[in-house]
């Protein structure tokens, strides 16, 4: 799947993580870096994209990506057009490929596609125009190659040497195509240990293939590690019920502060969002000094204009 997103070890598209090198993330994070520098230096614009048209299209509903890929794209001086699906002509009939070339035939230069269906932003890569730039804002369980960056980059900016760090993920790795990126970014980083920490019937099969080490005790999967990222239960993504009840999962994979205190004394604590206090994490882990939620959204702005310039750059 990923290689049409790579064109002569060139990025054309952002459809996953998987497939990218090393050298093309660290780009990434360089240009992040740049922009962060700009920001702080009190520079709010620029006009990298000064002519150019993104049409965000969220078939799913979304708060921090969508937002923050706007933002991203009025920071760079692009026109945006956030594209309103449920009144839109998809609910006439019309299929996703026309909605796409009559944006086209309006002069769209990149697409932010978020869908429920794992592909669907590899299937508009793949069936237009070749100069037509997609990026995948989230895809079924497959991949939210943008969240894996932007996280990657938070726990660079927090800790610095990726050799060095043992990571925990835990919920519903299962359904979660952030867990696949996060892990898929994270070993091309040169993480050393990647734990999965989830009930059985939350845990993917063949989770082993992905280099991760396997716990179903969170206890003793926060065990001294460094980072801990924490996911929701992704129940649109569930077709039975696969825990007993909230509170019972509460109690045995909700981050407590208790749990916490298991972990490195100087450990960040990540979600993706949307979060649900009292379900996976405790409110005040959530809102403790340790948690580094609210800058990975931040910090996500910049990495989204670090993704669509380096798209749009010409090759
Ligand atoms: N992390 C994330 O994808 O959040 P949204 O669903 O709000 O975009």
């Amino acid at each position: 799947m990923h290689n049409i997103q790579l064109k002569n070890g060139q990025l054309q598209h952002l459809l996953c993580i998987e497939g990218l090198s090393r050298r093309i993330i660290e780009d990434i994070f360089a240009r992040a870096d740049s922009f962060l520098d700009l920001e702080n230096n009190n520079v709010k614009k620029t006009d990298l994209l000064s002519g150019k048209t993104i049409c965000n299209l969220f078939f799913e509903n979304s708060t921090r990506t969508r937002t923050t890929f706007e933002i991203a794209a009025k920071k760079l001086s692009a026109d945006v057009i956030n594209l309103n699906v449920s009144t839109s002509s998809q609910s006439k009939g019309e299929s996703i490929l026309d909605t796409i070339n009559n944006l086209i035939a309006m002069h769209a230069d990149m697409f932010v596609i978020r869908h429920n269906q794992s592909g669907a932003a590899h299937f508009i890569a793949k069936h237009i125009n070749k100069n037509i730039k997609v990026v995948n804002a989230g895809d079924g369980y497959h991949s939210h190659p943008t969240q894996g960056l932007l996280d990657a980059f938070t726990i660079r900016h927090y800790k610095k040497d990726f050799k060095k760090l043992k990571i925990a993920i835990v919920g519903d790795i299962k359904h979660s195509r952030v867990a696949r990126s996060e892990i898929n970014a994270l070993s091309i980083l040169g993480v050393p240990e990647i734990r999965v920490i989830a009930p059985q019937t939350l845990m993917p099969y063949g989770v082993k293939d992905l280099g991760v080490i396997p716990f179903d005790n969170l206890d003793h999967g926060v065990k001294d590690v460094d980072v801990i990222m924490m996911l929701r239960l992704q129940k649109e993504r569930m077709d039975s019920a696969l825990i007993p009840s909230q509170e019972e999962y509460f109690k045995t994979y909700g981050l407590t502060s208790k749990r916490v205190e298991l972990a490195n004394p100087d450990c960040i604590i990540m979600h993706p969002g949307p979060m649900n206090r009292g379900v996976e994490i405790e409110s005040s882990v959530a809102d403790s000094n340790k948690a580094v939620i609210l800058p990975q959204v931040s910090f996500g702005i910049a990495i989204r204009m670090a993704v669509m310039s380096l798209l749009m750059e010409k090759k």
